[in-house]
């Protein structure tokens, strides 16, 4: 009897095994991102995202999403071509345990005490959670990079980034480029 419970939990864990992500697997295949996504995911070019603490399950999405034409972009849309969905699971688990080295880029700082209120009227960390540390599905937006930060949100806004299940695009419609822009040098202050 006891045996056959074990057969059974066996079984039922085997399929799961296979596609657990596995984050030193990750490590390996990350070579290929870090000519722009920089050592350990810490970018230093203001244009690529920093992807070090970044939640798993929003990177795996966003792999997905690319590979799937959902979202694009001319830099990173040819990266995903030949990943597999272990490949992406791998990369998604070792950027997530990777520690984000404090070093972006970021905006006016004069700006960002607005980009604060502005933030707040907006609620934006129900989803995002208090200091914008992001939860599973929804990304982690403290200290990323200002210039990658004001993009999306431009990109939102304008509906050219549209894989977010009219999350984002709901709440960013009416909000002014001044004050996108305030908001991204906020987030950019964000540790
Ligand atoms: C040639 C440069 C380049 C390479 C190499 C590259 N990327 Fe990117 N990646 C980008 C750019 C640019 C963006 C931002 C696109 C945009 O502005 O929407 C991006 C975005 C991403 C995002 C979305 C991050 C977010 O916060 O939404 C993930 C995840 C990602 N890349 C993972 C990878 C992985 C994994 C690899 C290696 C397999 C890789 N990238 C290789 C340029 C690159
Ligand atoms: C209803 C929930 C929700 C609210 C409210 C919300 N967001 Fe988001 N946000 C999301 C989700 C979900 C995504 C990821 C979308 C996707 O998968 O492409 C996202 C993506 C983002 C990104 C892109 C991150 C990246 O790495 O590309 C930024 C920046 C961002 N949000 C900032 C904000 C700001 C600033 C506010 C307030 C003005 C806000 N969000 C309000 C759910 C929300």
């Amino acid at each position: 009897m006891n045996k056959l419970i074990v057969v059974a939990v066996v079984m039922v864990l085997l399929p799961f095994h296979a596609s657990a992500q596995d984050a030193d697997a990750g490590r390996e295949k990350a070579q290929a991102c870090a000519a722009c996504h920089g050592v350990d995911g810490n970018s230093t070019i203001p244009q690529y995202p920093i992807l070090a603490e970044q939640t798993a399950r929003y990177l795996y999405m966003q792999l997905r999403d690319f590979k799937r034409g959902r979202r694009e972009d001319p830099a990173m849309s040819p990266m995903v071509a030949n990943l597999t969905k272990q490949d992406m699971l791998d990369l998604a688990a070792y950027y997530s345990k990777q520690k984000f080295n404090g070093q972006n880029s970021r905006g006016d700082l004069n700006a960002a005490s607005r980009g604060k209120e502005v933030a707040d009227a907006a609620l934006c960390t129900i989803c995002h959670l208090g200091g914008f540390s992001g939860q599973n599905e929804i990304p982690r937006a403290a200290g990323q990079h200002y210039e990658y930060t004001l993009k999306q949100l431009k990109a939102f806004k304008e509906r050219q980034r549209t894989n977010d299940a009219g999350n984002m695009t709901a709440v960013v419609r009416t909000i002014s480029d001044e004050d996108l822009a305030a908001m991204a040098a906020y987030l950019s202050t964000l540790r």
